[in-house]
């Protein structure tokens, strides 16, 4: 067993976990990411995908918005991807700059599951770069604030296995779920009609919560709080409170009114500005940070963070602006 160090910030685990919290804590989706000029100047040098490979560079990258915004912060991310999942079934994905994720040759029929995709994952031989990554950035950190890991929901993996890459109205990806419904192994979230997502994706999004926190008392280890942001299903917040995530995060689309009325206190709520706030100036910034703190309520089952991942021409001073004004609201409301 490896020693970690012990963490001098907990905050994120315990809002997570509904437990009080002196102020409410935050983090930032795509928070390592091409906004940041010393992560653009690591892209230069490298392809995404041998990044995301070689241990020591996704440790580098993962810390560089802990180390600018020393304190700030209060969760690291692991860097990688979603797509390595696809990867590590077979299929080849490429990162094109200024354009995103590329399948050379995506799935087109059910036949090509057997065809193009290995049934049998020798899971540490193909992502064994993704634990080395995590445990070196734990012990980097040491300690500093949590890791958090994460994984694509199996119908956004889906969709862009079938898709090929981005897609404006994932038509090829539904053509297969409306098809041959009975070859779908697993499934996602908001741009599926309700009635789709609670039979495409809920039963999959549940197993998946199930089974970590088994495998964990299994392993004798207390289950780690784990978090769903099905981005779009605003119809669907009150089932995703009910199957055994700690956290659901938010898109800016939902008020957060509405969303703590929905989910009853049954989990912690995390988001939701809009991302493109960022661009609005540091007034616009300070006041939209204070309005959502003051919606959502500072000292229990609350996270701070966007409603999607950072945009790459948002200025790093606003991000900031935002993270400062964070801390001092969120004190600042727990005195009342
Ligand atoms: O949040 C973090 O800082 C951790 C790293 C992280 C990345 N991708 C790095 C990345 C995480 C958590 C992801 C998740 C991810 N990747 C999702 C789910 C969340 C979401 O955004 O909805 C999805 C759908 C993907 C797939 C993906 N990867 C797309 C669609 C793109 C292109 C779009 C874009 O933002 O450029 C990527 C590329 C990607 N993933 C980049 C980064 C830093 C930029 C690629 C580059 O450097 O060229």
């Amino acid at each position: 067993m490896i020693e970690f160090p012990p963490l001098k910030n907990d905050l994120i685990l315990r809002a997570a976990r509904g437990e009080k919290t002196e102020r409410a804590p935050v983090w930032i989706m795509r928070q390592a990411g091409r906004y940041l000029p010393e992560f653009r100047k690591e892209r230069e040098k490298y392809d995404f995908f041998t990044i995301c490979r070689t241990p020591e560079l996704a440790t580098l990258i993962t810390l560089q918005p802990i180390n600018r915004y020393d304190g700030l912060l209060d969760a690291a991310i692991i860097f990688s991807d979603i797509l390595v999942v696809p990867q590590a079934l077979g299929l080849i994905v490429e990162m094109v700059p200024n354009k995103g994720p590329h399948f050379p040759s995506p799935l087109e029929t059910p036949a090509d599951i057997d065809a193009k995709l290995n049934k049998k994952v020798d899971v540490y031989k193909e992502l064994g770069y993704v634990f080395d990554a995590i445990t070196m950035t734990r012990l980097e950190l040491k300690g500093r604030v949590p890791l958090i890991g994460f994984i694509g929901a199996p119908w956004t993996l889906m969709a862009y296995m079938i898709e090929g890459g981005g897609s404006n109205n994932l038509s090829k990806a539904k053509t297969w779920l409306f098809k041959y419904p009975e070859e779908i192994f697993e499934s996602w979230g908001g741009e599926l009609s309700p009635h789709d997502f609670k039979t495409f994706s809920l039963p999959y999004i549940s197993q998946i919560a199930d089974s970590v926190k088994k495998q964990c008392r299994d392993d004798g280890i207390i289950p780690v709080p784990m978090t769903i942001f099905c981005k779009g299903s605003w119809y669907a917040l009150e089932s995703l409170s009910e199957i055994g995530y700690d956290t659901i995060s938010l898109d800016w689309t939902i008020d957060p009114t509405y969303a703590k009325n929905v989910t009853k206190g049954r989990v912690t709520l995390q988001g939701n500005m809009d991302p493109c706030m960022l661009y609005g100036g540091d007034e616009a910034i300070r006041s939209t940070v204070r309005t959502m703190l003051e919606a959502f309520g500072t000292y229990e089952k609350y996270i701070v963070n966007l409603g999607h991942g950072i945009l790459p021409t948002v200025d790093p001073e606003a991000t900031r602006v935002f993270l400062e004004t964070v801390h001092s609201v969120g004190l600042e409301l727990n005195k009342d």
